[in-house]
C-alpha cells in the first residue's frame, strides 16, 4: 500500500538532473534519445542528463549512440538542438550491485536538490539499484521512474512495492503506463465533464454497454521472448486498457492536485468487480508458436476479449467489453458507448424502421478524435439511416508530443498524475487476477481476422462487437 508520508512534498519541484539507468539499452535506442531530443527542440529540457549502464563507454560514445538513436528514428537533426542536447550528456558506467557505481553517480550529481532517476532497466533490477541510491544517500529527495511491468501480477506487485518503500515513499515512486503519455486519454476526461450534453447521458440510464477495443495488425515478431511469459492481458490490458476503463468511467476529481485526480480514479478500480473467467475469451494467432522465444506448445495469448461490472450508481448493469490482439485487420484503439435502443417510433412511413442506437466513440489511435453516430434522414437519401458526425482532434491541434516525451517531461518537473499509484496498480490486478489463476483454453485465430469466434459470443446479448471506426 502506499508508503512512509513525505513531508516536504518532492513532487511539484523540477529536476536538477536527470539521471537514466540501462542509457546503452534498447528502449532508450528507440525511444527515449529521440524524446529527450524532440523535448530540448522544445525548450523544456533544463538540466544535465546523466547516463548510467554497465559497459565501459566514453561520454563520445554515448552522443554518438544518441547522434545515431535519434537519426534511425526519423528524426531530422539540427545541428544546433543536438550540440545543446549533446552539452547535457555525461556517462557513469559500472555494476548496479557495486557501491563504488553510487558514489560515481554521486560525484556526477554533486550539489543536486531534486535528482530524477529513469529505470530503464529489468524490473528484477530496481530493488537493488534504489537500495544503492539510499546508501549512497542520494534519494532522501527527488524522484524514482521505473518502467513496466510492475510486477507480474498482485502478490508480486506488492512485493516489488515493499521493497522499494524500504528505500523512497509512494510520492517519490513513478510507475510509468505510457498510456498516461497519450493524447486521447485526457481528452476523454475533459470531453466528459466539459460537455454539459454528454455528462448527464453518459451512464446507467442511458449507456447500454461500453466496448474499448485495442487492435494492432502487427504481430509479435522479433518479441517472442519478452511477450511469451506475458501474453496480451498482462502486456496491455491490466495496465493500458484499465487506464482507458478509468477516463471512461470514473467521476470528476473534486480538485487539480495529483492526490485527488488518483483517488478518484481508484474509486472507480475499487468500484470494479473482479473479472469473470467464464466472461473471457483467449486467441493465440496461427503462427505465433513459429517465432523466436515463444514456446513450441505456448498457450500465451495474443488475443483478449473480457466483460467487466463496475457496480456503482454511475454503472451497474452496463457491461464494459474490451478486447486486444495482434494481428488483427487494424491497428487502432478506441473507446465507445453504445447507447439504449430507442423505443418504437409512430412516425407513418419511417416508424417501420427500428432506429439504430447512438454511439459515441472517442479514438486513441492511430491519431486522435470524436465521432458520433445518430439515426436521421440525409439530404441525399429517401429514408432515415444511422450518419455518422466525426472530428480528429489533431487536425484541430497540429501534432502532439509523443507519449515518452509526455512522460519524461512530467517527471522532470513532477506531474504525478501522468503515473501510477501504488492503490491503482494493486486494484488492477485484483481486477483480473481470477483471469490469471483460472485462464481458459486459448483458441487458435488466422491472423488479419478479428480474433477467435469465440468472442463473439461475449458481447452477443448487448448487440454485439461494433466498429471499429477505422
Ligand atoms: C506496449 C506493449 O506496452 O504497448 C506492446 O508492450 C503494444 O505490445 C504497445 O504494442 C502499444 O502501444 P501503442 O502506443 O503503440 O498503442
Amino acid at each position: 500500500m502506499v508508503g512512509r508520508s513525505s513531508s516536504t512534498g518532492p513532487q511539484q519541484q523540477q529536476a536538477d538532473v536527470f539521471v537514466i539507468f540501462g542509457i546503452t539499452g534498447d528502449l532508450a535506442k528507440v525511444m527515449t534519445f529521440r524524446s529527450l531530443y524532440r523535448l530540448e527542440s522544445r525548450g523544456l529540457l533544463q538540466c544535465p542528463i546523466v547516463g548510467v549502464a554497465s559497459r565501459d563507454w566514453t561520454v563520445d560514445q554515448l552522443v554518438e549512440r544518441a547522434r545515431e538513436s535519434i537519426t534511425a528514428t526519423g528524426e531530422q537533426l539540427d545541428k544546433t538542438i543536438f550540440d545543446r542536447f549533446a552539452a547535457r550528456l555525461s556517462y557513469v558506467h559500472g555494476d548496479f550491485a557495486d557501491a563504488a557505481t553510487y558514489q560515481r553517480i554521486g560525484d556526477a550529481i554533486k550539489g543536486a536538490e531534486c535528482p530524477v532517476f529513469y529505470l530503464e532497466i529489468p524490473p528484477f533490477l530496481f530493488a537493488t539499484t534504489v537500495k544503492g541510491l539510499a546508501e549512497a544517500d542520494l534519494i532522501k529527495t527527488g524522484r524514482v521512474v521505473v518502467e513496466k511491468p510492475f510486477g507480474h501480477d498482485l502478490a508480486s506487485a506488492r512485493a516489488l512495492a515493499d521493497d522499494l518503500h524500504q528505500y523512497i515513499d509512494e510520492s517519490q515512486l513513478y510507475r510509468i503506463d505510457h498510456y498516461l503519455g497519450k493524447m486521447g486519454l485526457e481528452e476523454i476526461l475533459y470531453l466528459r465533464f466539459a460537455n454539459t450534453m454528454l455528462e448527464p447521458v453518459w451512464n446507467r440510464n442511458y449507456v447500454k454497454c461500453v466496448q474499448i477495443t485495442m487492435a494492432e495488425t502487427f504481430g509479435v515478431e522479433d518479441r517472442g521472448h519478452f511477450y511469451d511469459p506475458v501474453g496480451a492481458l498482462r502486456d496491455v490490458v491490466v495496465n493500458h486498457l484499465m487506464q482507458v476503463v478509468a477516463a471512461t468511467a470514473m467521476e470528476p476529481p473534486a480538485g487539480g492536485d495529483p492526490e485527488t485526480l488518483n483517488y478518484a480514479k481508484v474509486a472507480l478500480f475499487k468500484a470494479t468487480l473482479s473479472a469473470d473467467p467464464t466472461a473471457y475469451v483467449r486467441g493465440q494467432y496461427q503462427g505465433y508458436r513459429d517465432i523466436e522465444g515463444v514456446a513450441a506448445d505456448s498457450s500465451t495469448e495474443t488475443y483478449a476479449a473480457l466483460r467487466l461490472e463496475i457496480d456503482n450508481w454511475r454503472w451497474s448493469g452496463v457491461p464494459f467489453f474490451i478486447r486486444t490482439g495482434k494481428r488483427l485487420p487494424v491497428t487502432e484503439t478506441e473507446v465507445r458507448l453504445v447507447f439504449k435502443d430507442p423505443p418504437r417510433l409512430g412516425l407513418g412511413q419511417w416508424g417501420a424502421r427500428h432506429a439504430e442506437p447512438n454511439q459515441l466513440v472517442v479514438r486513441l489511435d492511430p491519431s486522435t478524435g470524436i465521432q458520433i453516430s445518430v439515426d436521421a434522414r440525409r439530404a441525399d437519401s429517401m429514408r432515415p439511416e444511422s450518419i455518422t458526425l466525426d472530428m480528429e482532434f489533431a487536425e484541430e491541434g497540429g501534432e502532439g508530443p509523443t507519449p515518452y516525451e509526455v512522460l519524461l517531461h512530467a517527471a522532470m518537473v513532477g506531474q504525478a498524475t501522468r503515473f501510477t499509484r501504488q492503490d491503482g496498480v494493486e486494484e488492477t490486478w485484483r481486477i483480473m487476477q481470477p483471469l490469471l489463476d483460472a485462464p481458459p483454453a486459448v483458441h487458435s485465430y488466422d491472423p488479419g481476422s478479428w480474433g477467435p469466434t469465440a468472442a463473439e459470443g461475449l458481447a452477443a446479448d448487448s448487440g454485439g462487437w461494433q466498429g471499429p471506426w477505422a
